[in-house]
Parts: C-alpha cells; sequence; structure tokens
C-alpha cells in the first residue's frame, strides 16, 4: 500500500478471534492486536474462530485436552458476539462471521444476534458437503466459506484418521480433471465456486494459487459433472476438533450435534 501498488479498499482482510479470547473484554483486545499488527484501520471481516472457548498450545497433540473445556453454551458464545457486534459500532471491523458451528448452534443464537453473522466458516470440500449446514446458510442470508477446499493433504497428522477421505484422488474428481485438462484441485475450487461456497485453498506456490484464481473464473463444470460430484460426497469430516472435547464427552462427534441437537 505504502509503494501504491493496492489501495486499502481495494483488499479484503479477514481475521479471527481465537479460541481463548472469548471473554468479557477480550474480543476487543484481540481485534485491537490484529489491527495493530497488521498496522491497518479495520478489518473487513473478523470470525469467531471455533465456539468453544478453550486454550490449547499450537502443535498440541490431537490427545491433549484442556480441563477447563465445556460443551457448547448459548450465553457463553453470545456473550463473546456481543463483543464482535461492538466491533462493528465501532467501524474497526465492517461485518463479523462465526466459524465451526453447527445447525443447532445457529438455532440457538441466531434469534439473539443484534447484528447477523455476514459469512460462516465450514468445512467444505467434495467429499464432505455438509448440504444441511450450507443451505441453512444460504436460507439465512450468510455466506458459506468453505475450509480445507481440496481436502487439506498437508493437514497435521493430529488431524489424520485412518479412512480419511482424499478428495484430489477421489476417482470422480480424477475423471472430471482429465475431461478438463485440469489438475484435480482446479476441479475442486470450481465445483466449490459453483455451488455458491466462497472456497479459501491455501497454496505456498505460485503457480498453484494463480492457477486456483484463475480457474475459478474459466472453463467451467456442466451440470452434470456437478450432479456427479454432488453424488460422490461422503461426509467425510477431516477437522474433527478433538482438542475442544470436555470432559465426558464421548468422541469428536460430540463437538457437531450429529443427533440434531447441541450436545451436552
Ligand atoms: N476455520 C477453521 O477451523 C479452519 C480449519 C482448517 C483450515 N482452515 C483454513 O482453510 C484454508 C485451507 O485449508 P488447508 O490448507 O488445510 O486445505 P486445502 O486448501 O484444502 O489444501 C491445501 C493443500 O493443497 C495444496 N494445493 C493448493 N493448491 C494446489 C494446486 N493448485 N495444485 C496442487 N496442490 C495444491 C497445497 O500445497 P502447496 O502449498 O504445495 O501448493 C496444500 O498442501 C487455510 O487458510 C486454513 O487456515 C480453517
Amino acid at each position: 500500500m505504502s509503494g501504491g501498488v493496492v489501495k486499502r479498499e481495494e483488499m479484503t482482510v479477514i481475521s479471527k478471534v481465537w479460541n481463548d479470547m472469548h471473554g468479557r473484554g477480550d474480543v476487543l483486545l484481540s481485534c485491537a492486536k490484529s489491527l495493530k499488527d497488521l498496522r491497518l484501520d479495520y478489518i473487513d471481516l473478523y470470525f469467531v474462530h471455533w465456539p468453544f472457548s478453550n486454550y490449547h498450545a499450537p502443535g498440541c497433540p490431537g490427545d491433549s485436552r484442556n480441563p477447563d473445556s465445556r460443551p457448547f453454551g448459548a450465553e457463553r458464545y453470545l456473550a463473546a458476539w456481543r463483543q464482535m457486534e461492538r466491533l462493528v459500532d465501532t467501524g474497526l471491523v465492517r461485518a463479523i462471521g462465526m466459524s465451526n458451528m453447527t445447525v443447532p448452534k445457529l438455532e440457538a443464537v441466531l434469534p439473539s444476534c443484534r447484528i447477523k453473522p455476514a459469512a460462516a466458516e465450514m468445512e467444505l470440500h467434495p467429499c464432505f458437503q455438509q448440504p444441511e449446514l450450507f443451505e441453512y446458510c444460504v436460507k439465512k442470508g450468510i455466506q458459506p466459506i468453505g475450509f480445507c477446499p481440496m481436502g487439506s493433504p498437508a493437514r497435521p497428522d493430529r488431524d489424520k484418521t485412518p479412512g480419511d477421505c482424499v478428495d484430489m484422488r477421489d476417482p470422480v474428481i480424477v475423471k472430471i480433471a482429465e475431461a478438463h485438462n485440469a489438475h484435480p484441485a482446479s476441479i475442486c475450487v470450481k465445483w466449490a465456486v459453483q455451488r455458491g461456497q466462497i472456497p479459501i485453498p491455501f497454496s505456498v506456490k505460485e503457480g498453484n494459487y494463480v492457477s486456483n484464481l484463475r480457474c475459478a473464473a474459466e472453463d467451467p463444470l456442466t451440470p452434470e459433472e456437478m450432479d456427479e460430484i454432488k453424488a460422490a460426497d461422503k461426509n467425510c469430516r477431516l477437522i474433527k476438533g478433538q482438542v475442544f472435547l470436555w470432559p465426558g464427552a464421548k468422541g469428536w462427534e460430540d463437538l457437531w450435534d450429529i443427533n440434531g441437537s447441541i450436545t451436552k
């Protein structure tokens, strides 16, 4: 920006409040620190990263547990969300979002939100399409943002379990990639964009991140290919979130309200 290459208003800057900063006053502190670190006056979209307030050390193993962990509580979450809303009021943040929510959790908090989430970040890739959550957000006017859009092949070992799907080697994705003379990664991005979510693929290689941008704007998938990918859903969650489990929880499924109500 200082070199005149890009103007602030041409960029969308997104950040998140970390899991151990949900307490009274902490959300504001957290945002102020991010603004200082980024040397910016405002953030375009600010997320609550996980719906569980919890500290775990970066890189900790999947079986590490915080003894203070608790199941989801709508009032606790809303206490953090009210601070998020104040960030919008002050102009420090333009829009706010939620991440790693479920339909029952959204149902529990949305009626009490003075400012509705503009976006919901969730795991979305061909082998894990979360149709119910996706449709719910679309109906509520909340933009779905899909993380791990290529199936996160380089995710930490703690998030790898036997039986996990590999999107970029899925026969349907490989076949469609061959038909388009494209990398399977491009097919994952095209599918996501055409379905209506915003994928956030990660890459450290210029060739890959440029290709990820370009493929979204050219050579679209046919309706038949979209249908084939829809049918390839394996309901295979990769980021299970074990470190958020509370004493007495049975397993990572408890974090995701699989039975249609908030697991306590
Ligand atoms: N909200 C949450 O709780 C949450 C959870 C998980 C992830 N996320 C975020 O979601 C984003 C993406 O997640 P992710 O990195 O785990 O998964 P991903 O985007 O599905 O996969 C990234 C991997 O795919 C490779 N890749 C990217 N573009 C490629 C291409 N065109 N051709 C071949 N390989 C390609 C990358 O390798 P190279 O770098 O070698 O290209 C990298 O190993 C990240 O920003 C992450 O922070 C959010």
